[in-house]
């Protein structure tokens, strides 16, 4: 366990997240725009790729951004998939499942990323997206994705890192980040060789990385005989 982290138990974390949907999607935006420094653009960009015919969505929240990068898919006239998310606040899935009740190809469904309710080998794509850092127990949930992910299939996650702007974004994002630890949705920012290192000791091949403002951006496979 990071020894910044918030300490913060699965349930305190979930209970975190028991503001209404509305006042999560608008909070969310100031998260994204002066913790992350990254922009929704670059997040539909970056997940939308990453959907094979069996995918699933882990810590899907309210479905907001699952929504938006489905909707990004459908732009560019890419093929539905088979889609599970699952997040493991109640509060959120109210609104996941209120979006998602005309998609049947969307299934929504209470569960903890570190004891995924799926057997093994059952998915071509993952994503992660805007959760890792809030997870109580990382190394649980990527070795549990890890396990439900077919040979050679893909995870995208993005991690928020300790801020690495310059002034005054840097100490926005830092306040930022000690509130949201203090709330509990954010358990602890990551340094980025610290989380390829986790993944790649579980297994994981590291497919392609990027950094943009705090943001890593990680495309990771398991290996194909794995
Ligand atoms: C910042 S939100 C991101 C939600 C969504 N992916 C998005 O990008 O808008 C983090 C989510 O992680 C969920 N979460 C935290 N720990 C979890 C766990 N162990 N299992 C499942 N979900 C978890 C929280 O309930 C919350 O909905």
């Amino acid at each position: 366990m990071p020894a910044s982290s918030s300490g913060k138990s699965r349930d305190e974390i979930a209970e975190a997240y028991s503001a209404p949907p509305w006042w999560y999607d608008i909070r969310g935006f100031f998260i994204l725009t002066f913790a992350y420094n990254s922009t929704l653009w670059n997040q539909l960009r970056f997940f939308g790729p990453n959907f094979g015919p069996r995918h699933l969505e882990v810590a899907c929240g309210s479905g907001t951004l699952l929504e938006l990068v489905l909707r990004w898919r459908r732009g560019k006239r890419l093929p539905e998939r088979e889609i599970a998310a699952i997040d493991y606040a109640e509060s959120m899935l109210v609104g996941a499942h209120r979006r998602f009740a005309g998609q049947p190809n969307v299934q929504v469904r209470h569960a903890d990323a570190a004891a995924l309710p799926f057997p093994d080998a059952h998915f071509d794509t993952a994503n992660i997206a805007n959760s890792v850092h809030s997870f109580p127990d990382v190394d649980a949930a990527l070795r549990d994705v890890f396990r439900v992910m077919k040979p050679g299939a893909t995870l995208a996650a993005n991690v928020l890192l300790y801020p690495r702007t310059i002034e005054p974004f840097r100490t926005i994002a830092e306040r930022i980040n000690r509130w949201g630890m203090r709330k509990g949705i954010l358990y602890t920012p990551y340094r980025r060789e610290d989380v390829r290192e986790r993944l790649e000791s579980i297994g994981y091949e590291i497919v392609s990385e990027s950094v943009s403002g705090n943001c890593y951006n990680v495309l990771a496979r398991r290996p194909a005989r794995g």
